[in-house]
């Protein structure tokens, strides 16, 4: 399942990120990639050290943790710390999958990738190509959102950036482990959810009904989360 989250920054921020991206120590982004995707790979990358994607990061991080859409899509348990890249000149990522278990920087965890985002930090007609493919169940499907705007997709299907003829693609990407690993149950909660959260303005406050579908909810992710 494909989800777009619209306007996860707004305006403000945008022209914020962006000034400050704009001035950033992007490197080649081929020395992060694993030896499977480093061919693939032609972007540039801020280093997960660098301040400014620390603190960018962070801020993106805030703003999900408060997002409804985000939580009830993904149901986060751990979301690896935002990275930043630009793809410029013909910058491109071949079709890769996304590694399944990473490090977290800074601890010695591991978390599971579950999930796959992107967050598009530059307007679709500022750059030509650029378009995110994702290989699902109905095909590839190509993602080119607004700035400001997020898209999340399971990370275990193939996916790619096919080449910025011109102009300059910026985003930032990382990675969710989500409570509930199976697909298929994390979508069926979402669609729960999202109906149970459109019902609620339509119905008697404390309708039996709507408290019945309510507790259903609860017990499936009780059932499903592994915590
Ligand atoms: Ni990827």
């Amino acid at each position: 399942m494909l989800i777009s989250i619209e306007q996860v920054l707004d305006a403000d921020e945008l022209r914020d990120f962006r000034a400050r991206l704009a001035t950033a120590s992007w490197q080649d982004g081929a020395r992060t990639a694993g030896t499977l995707a480093r061919h693939a790979k032609r972007n540039q990358q801020l280093d997960d050290a660098d301040p400014l994607a620390v603190e960018l990061g962070n801020r993106i991080l805030r703003k999900l943790a408060g997002h409804p859409l985000f939580v009830s899509a993904a149901l986060p348990r751990r979301i690896y710390p935002p990275k930043f890249n630009r793809y410029a000149g013909g910058g491109t990522y071949g079709a890769h999958v996304d590694s399944a278990v990473m490090q977290l920087p800074g601890s010695g965890d591991a978390m599971r990738s579950d999930l796959s985002a992107t967050l598009f930090l530059c307007e679709p007609d500022e750059y030509e190509g650029g378009e995110l493919e994702i290989e699902g169940a109905f095909g590839v499907q190509q993602v080119k959102l607004a700035a400001g705007d997020l898209v999340l997709y399971p990370s275990s299907s193939l996916h790619q950036v096919t080449p910025v003829e011109s102009g300059e693609r910026i985003a930032s990407f990382f990675w969710i482990e989500s409570l509930v690993a199976d697909e298929g149950a994390r979508a069926l909660l979402f669609d729960l959810d999202q109906s149970i959260q459109q019902l609620t303005p339509a119905v008697p406050a404390g309708d039996a009904s709507l408290l019945r579908l309510t507790g259903i909810y609860h017990n499936l992710l009780r059932r499903w989360a592994a915590t």
